[in-house]
């Protein structure tokens, strides 16, 4: 059966950091989607698609902004219970919140709880794909992977890995990590719409012989991804010298143990130092910006714009639970505002373009989501941009597109994402 979604289109032709905002854009006043078998098989002006396909069944948007699903590059699921804990910095937020909350997923009805309620939250938020963390039960991975199928969703994940500096209960070892891992990778990488992630959480939590089990498995499976948490705060940074007093830095921690790579993802990335930035450009590993984690657990500013001109791979994530919210739109607000802090604000064209094709590439997901072209599968959202009154009294004075969206981004929520679609067939509502 083939679909027309239509309302106002808007989908990107160039990454906007390399080129002027307004031209790394197409918007069509009135465009159109058509959608065939989960993908997207063309876009354009609405009246020249409805001509072009007289069978296809129409679900007319009016005014409401058409645009690919947003993309969550770094995510904890298991956080989602103790997401805007009060009071603490990252250390003692891990150690007080995070890791009493992580025992829990032992439990595989726990487990399937909360991935539930996880995913129906984003996707109620117009987030289409994650890449989430889960905790060193294998039970935690299991089920979001089945959450994620069942509700046909493009979400790639991994095992969290600990074998120090975490309670009785947290840890496993550097075999039973390689172990667990690879079982669950050839259990669910590459099924469905789903993609296995290695996951050291980060080197002060895991033994020398653990990121070295790890960097094995990723040697033998090259085409997964790996996602780690790199220089965040800086008490964390003291930490990690004293772990480990030969490394020349942070990144080196992971380099010296096969934990650098082009399918790398590090989450923060704050306090990087000149050799580190250096080698990231060489590999070409994707950096994650959490603006709201970044600042509500006060880890500092990344410098979104410096790293994203020079060409690395930058995503952009909510980190749920450390981040204090489910929804990109708030979280391209914070970027916005973190951008503003650091003398470099942000152009809507490119909160958006990292929102979704950005986090799509830190991925290595460019090909199959994060924009609306032919092709790409039909994960699709629709933003009302007057949905509240006080939007609505902004959005009416806008002469731009850009202004147009710019209030929806600084003060949109759930409430702006007026439908979203998964492989082309309609999320259910208000499951979140
Ligand atoms: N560093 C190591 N683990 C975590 C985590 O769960 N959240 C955040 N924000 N940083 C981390
Ligand atoms: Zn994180």
């Amino acid at each position: 059966m083939s679909r027309l979604i239509l309302g106002q289109t808007l989908s990107f032709t160039a990454d906007p950091f390399a080129t002027p905002a307004a031209e790394a854009v197409r918007h069509e006043r009135r465009g159109a989607v058509l959608v065939e078998d989960g993908r997207i098989a063309a876009i354009g002006p609405a009246d020249d698609l409805r001509a072009a396909h007289p069978q296809a069944a129409v679900t007319d948007h009016g005014d409401g902004l058409v645009m690919a699903g947003f993309v969550d590059a770094h995510v904890h699921y298991p956080q989602t219970a103790i997401i805007a804990s009060w009071g603490k910095r990252l250390i003692d937020w891990l150690n007080d919140y995070t890791f009493p909350e992580e025992l829990r997923f032992g439990d595989p009805d726990y487990a399937a709880a909360v991935a539930g309620r996880y995913l129906d939250l984003v996707l109620a938020n117009g987030t289409t794909t994650v890449c989430s963390y889960c905790t060193i039960h294998p039970e935690s991975v299991e089920a979001l992977f089945s959450a994620a199928e069942a509700r046909g969703m493009r979400i790639a994940a991994g095992k969290t890995c600990m074998d120090r500096n975490a309670p009785e209960g947290l840890r496993d070892s550097p075999a039973l990590a390689y172990d667990q891992s690879k079982a669950l990778l050839r259990k669910w990488h590459g099924r469905a719409r789903l993609d296995y992630v290695i996951t050291p959480r980060f080197s002060p939590t895991s033994t020398p012989e653990q990121l070295e089990a790890l960097g094995s498995l990723w040697a033998e499976h090259p085409d997964c991804l790996m996602q780690t948490h790199l220089s965040e705060q800086t008490d964390e940074i003291a930490w990690m010298r004293g772990l480990f007093p030969d490394a020349r830095d942070y990144l080196d921690t992971y380099e010296r143990f096969g934990l650098l790579g082009e399918r790398a993802l590090y989450g923060h990335a704050i306090w990087l130092e000149a050799r580190e930035i250096a080698r990231l450009a060489e590999t070409g590993a994707a950096l994650v910006h959490c603006p709201t984690s970044n600042t509500f657990i006060g880890s500092g500013l990344f410098r979104t714009r410096e790293h994203a001109v020079a060409g690395q791979p930058v995503g952009l994530a909510t980190d749920t639970g450390g981040g204090s919210s489910f929804s990109m739109l708030r979280t391209m607000a914070a970027a916005y505002e973190v951008g503003q802090l650091s003398g470099t604000p942000l152009h809507p064209a490119q909160l958006l373009w990292l929102a979704t094709c950005g986090s799509a590439r830190a991925m290595h997901l460019q090909d199959r989501i994060g924009n609306l072209e032919a092709g790409r599968e039909a994960d699709i959202i629709v933003l009302d941009l007057a949905s509240t009154p006080a939007i609505r009294q902004r959005a009416q004075e806008a002469d731009t597109l850009w202004e147009a969206l710019f209030p929806t981004i600084m003060m949109g929520d759930d409430r702006a994402v007026a439908a979203v679609y998964v492989a082309g067939k309609p999320a259910p509502r208000g499951a979140g």
